[in-house]
């Protein structure tokens, strides 16, 4: 795994942007798994300015890790909709290049019909991750299997809490998502993962010095062989 430690958030982003940009240059037909989630927001806000000076999505296909189960891709907190608000509207990528798993109906044939999908696109050229704080990467939480595939999961109750800020006060976070597996995140050719800020220091340390085990499910990352950690030197501190 190689580890980018940058000074602050702005410059770990940044890295991030410009080599999601350069793989999509390299590459424009390029498969892309993305992710979701606050860590996100400013890197999509990079690779929609780097779409205005000329990046174009128009041959990817991009594949999101996870959405949350009983939420409607309309409503506003919808990981189909957090991707439309901050990017998939203002970048050239057609609306039927774009999967997200669905959250609606079944969710065993939800995730059956991604690792459909998956196949029938893949592999994924470029994943990029963000990092929980309890070591979660998508939404495969602690005990995850290391070899999952694309599955409902049950959220624990700490990243309910973590995500809970982007709920309306009164509405109740789901309790489950529909996430892609670690062994399904393992299948990407290059891994591309961000985490910012103190929060972040224990799960960086156990992905990347910690033992490989299901508890900390972004140490499975070190059976990858191209596997890039951006990290800010908050998020590295607790790196030997
Ligand atoms: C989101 C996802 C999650 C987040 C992680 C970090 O699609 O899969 O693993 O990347 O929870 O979230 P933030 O960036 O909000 O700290």
């Amino acid at each position: 795994m190689r580890i980018v430690i940058c000074d602050d958030a702005a410059a770990a982003t940044r890295t991030a942007v410009d080599r999601i940009a350069a793989a999509l240059r390299a590459r424009p037909a390029s498969v892309l798994g993305l992710a979701t989630g606050g860590t996100m927001e400013p890197v999509y806000e990079g690779l929609i300015a780097a779409h205005r000076d000329g990046l174009s999505f128009a041959q990817a296909v991009s594949f999101n890790l996870d959405e949350y189960v009983g939420l409607p891709p309309g409503h506003p907190q919808s990981y189909r909709s957090y991707m439309q608000r901050h990017l998939f509207d203002h970048v050239d990528i057609a609306p039927e290049r774009t999967f997200v798993p669905s959250g609606e109906g079944d969710p065993q044939a939800a995730s059956d019909a991604y690792e459909a999908a998956l196949r029938a696109h893949g592999p994924l050229d470029l994943q990029l991750l963000g990092l929980g704080h309890n070591g979660h990467i998508g939404f495969n939480e602690p005990g995850s299997s290391l070899a999952s595939r694309t599955r409902e999961k049950l959220l624990t109750r700490t990243t309910r809490e973590a995500n809970a800020r982007f709920f309306k006060e009164g509405e109740t976070p789901p309790r489950s998502a529909v996430t892609m597996g670690i062994g399904t995140i393992l299948e990407a050719r290059s891994i591309l993962v961000l985490a910012l800020g103190a929060g972040k220091a224990a799960a960086v340390q156990g992905t990347v010095e910690g033992p490989v085990t299901a508890m900390c499910p972004g140490s499975a990352l070190q059976m990858h062989p191209d596997v890039t950690m951006i990290v800010d030197s908050a998020a590295a501190a607790d790196l030997s």
